[in-house]
């Protein structure tokens, strides 16, 4: 027979939880002494049990109260102990938390975004390693086009022998195409992305962005690319003094072609869009050439649209005054955390898109 004295003792002079434990686990364990009587009771006779029987429950119940009784103190000494050692020092200055900001570059898109939207615009995507189709021949830009070297840019190496080397994209109308062949107009969207050509001097790096803008529907005129692009540069410059002149010029892929000036005035000794003192140019625009929505399937009988395309680089330097392009995309933190915008502050129409 157990002992129950000296359980109780051992139980009373446990130091720690795992002491404890360790005697819980030899009385009422699986293979616990307890546990042992407590599985011979089966094997009695009546008599036997009924006087055994009792003390046996009798003895765990006084082990198990004994263990909860003992774990409760030994619990609270630890907690004690704690509350007398470990110290929060609320004076310390708290650990600095690092946010990153949202580029120039990524906020402009997101403006551009927030315009275009409230015209009606959605904005479609397409890669930025293109076939040459896309990127020249679908634009009216055939393999002898001088348009193309004009554009010169990087080849990719053929994948298999008679693959036709890819390029990376020149300029976001190749997303022109691709809406227009996925989707059945009318269609109205824009494209910002990523553009490669090979230059590399102070304002042309190799990569840059740009964004595109196209609208095919019924009945489609100049005026309504005029008044658009005006609309959008009055939402994007937060000025009513947007003065535009179209200048008629060429490109393979419109007809007829314009490049649009807008008027910039003198603020601060900078240079500002708005007012009529000069002009800068800022974007290429036309009607979608017939050849073109012809390529995607269309009948250029039935529908006509406009499309434009500008840098998204050159937007955001005319509006938060960075003069230097390389700047851009040499990922300096003091650069970025001058100019950039803090992540939560998303561009609305209501709060002002540049706020
Ligand atoms: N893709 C032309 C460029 O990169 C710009 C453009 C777009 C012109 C759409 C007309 C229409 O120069």
């Amino acid at each position: 027979m157990i002992d129950a004295e000296t359980m109780l003792d051992r139980i009373a002079a446990a130091e720690n939880l795992g002491d404890l434990e360790a005697v819980r686990v030899s009385a009422l364990g699986k293979a616990g002494s307890i546990t042992a009587l407590l599985k011979s009771l089966g094997s009695m006779d009546p008599e036997t049990r009924a006087s055994e029987g009792p003390k046996i429950h009798a003895l765990r119940e006084a082990v198990t109260n004994a263990i909860a009784g003992r774990k409760a103190v030994l619990e609270s000494a630890e907690l004690e102990r704690k509350l007398a050692t470990e110290r929060i020092d609320l004076s310390l200055p708290a650990a600095e938390i690092v946010t990153g900001t949202v580029h120039p570059v990524s906020q402009v898109m997101d403006e551009l975004a927030e315009i275009f939207a409230d015209l009606g615009f959605s904005v479609a995507e397409g890669p930025e390693i293109e076939t040459q189709w896309y990127n020249f021949s679908a634009l009216n830009m055939g393999e002898s086009h001088p348009a193309r070297a004009m554009m010169d840019t990087f080849y990719l190496q053929p994948r298999t022998p008679d693959e036709e080397p890819r390029v990376l994209r020149t300029h976001t109308s190749p997303v022109q195409i691709r809406t227009m062949e996925t989707s059945t107009p009318p269609l109205r969207i824009i494209a910002p992305g990523r553009v490669y050509r090979s230059d590399g001097d102070a304002t042309h790096p190799p990569m840059f962005h740009q964004v595109e803008g196209l609208v095919i529907d019924k009945g489609i005129t100049l005026g309504h690319l005029k008044w658009t692009l005006e609309t959008f540069l009055k939402a994007f410059f937060e000025r009513d003094d947007i003065v535009l002149r179209m200048r008629p010029s060429y490109f393979p892929f419109t007809e007829p072609s314009a490049e649009v000036d807008v008027g910039w005035s003198m603020d601060k000794g900078r240079r500002v869009v708005g007012g009529q003192q000069g002009w800068m140019e800022v974007l290429g625009s036309g009607m979608v050439h017939p050849r073109v929505i012809a390529n995607c399937g269309l009948d250029p009988d039935e529908w006509q649209g406009f499309a434009f395309g500008t840098g998204v680089d050159r937007l955001a330097m005319l509006k938060y005054g960075m003069d230097d392009l390389r700047a851009f995309f040499d990922g300096d933190i003091r650069w970025l955390k001058h100019y950039g915008f803090r992540a939560l502050h998303a561009p609305t129409l209501s709060g002002g898109v540049g706020a």
